[in-house]
């Protein structure tokens, strides 16, 4: 993988979601300052739900003025809201329902409409907001799946190939279900990109991206060079056991 990409590795889960709030909120401070707002893509997955909670937490309470921030979300599964399964539910119960984020100012996929009526929504949305042909968000969270899969981007589906639309609903094989997910067009474009794992689940996966000569269908985590932004992985100890050039105590 390309030298672009920061590494940060922390001792446990808690440590790293800990330097992950620390993180997104300096991020997030940083486009207010220069700009006036931050748009700010949420990830679904366990290890950003971590991050959520301490972005939630006290420790970051009045260091986000979240009034300045759009809230988006990168990835959604075909569920209604309250589901369980449901990357914008955990999102709010975690994180969105606890600091003073203006409702108009979440923009959340719509889980209980057809993957594709979901993506068609969600580029009107985009276009509304940016009015720009790809947006170019200040922050892009994600986390990354044992299959090396980001956001709702899965090894060698359509997904990874979509260049025209910025938001795709479609049947994901792998899973025997539908997911709509924001493009590689659209990430490429971020100013800032956070990848978040943990975990020895997550060691060989993260070897493989890591070490990846080139952006790979295979690895869809791969492919997720911005063209004009930062690229950072934070992981904890476990997650990076096996990562080259690495040194880990796991
Ligand atoms: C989703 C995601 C997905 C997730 C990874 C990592 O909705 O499934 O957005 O890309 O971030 O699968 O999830 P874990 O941290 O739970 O392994």
């Amino acid at each position: 993988m390309t030298t672009r990409a920061i590494v940060s590795v922390w001792n446990g889960v808690e440590e790293l979601a800990q330097a992950a709030a620390d993180k997104m909120s300096r991020l997030m401070r940083q486009a207010i300052e220069e700009r006036g707002m931050c748009s700010l893509v949420l990830a679904g997955g366990e290890t950003p739900r971590r991050v959520y909670q301490k972005l939630a937490g006290a420790a970051h309470s009045g260091l986000v003025d979240w009034g300045r921030v759009q809230v988006f979300f990168g990835d959604e599964r075909m569920v209604p809201a309250g589901h369980a399964d449901s990357n914008f539910g955990m999102a709010e119960r975690e994180l969105l329902s606890r600091v003073p984020v203006p409702v108009e100012h979440i923009h959340r996929m719509q889980g209980e409409r057809s993957a594709v009526d979901a993506a068609t929504l969600y580029e009107q949305e985009l276009a509304d907001v940016f009015g720009e042909p790809v947006p170019r968000f200040d922050l892009i969270t994600l986390g990354v799946g044992e299959d090396g899969h980001t956001a709702s981007l899965f090894p060698h589906t359509p997904s990874v190939l979509e260049v025209k639309q910025r938001v795709l609903g479609y049947f994901v094989p792998q899973l025997n279900s539908s997911r709509v997910t924001l493009t590689l067009p659209v990430l490429l474009n971020a100013r800032s990109i956070l990848f978040f794992a943990a975990g020895r689940r997550k060691a060989e996966i993260i070897r493989r991206v890591l070490s990846a000569v080139t952006p790979t269908a295979d690895l869809p985590a791969s492919m997720v060079l911005p063209h004009n932004g930062a690229l950072e992985w934070m992981l904890d100890a476990e997650a990076a056991a096996l990562a080259p050039g690495v040194r880990t105590d796991a």
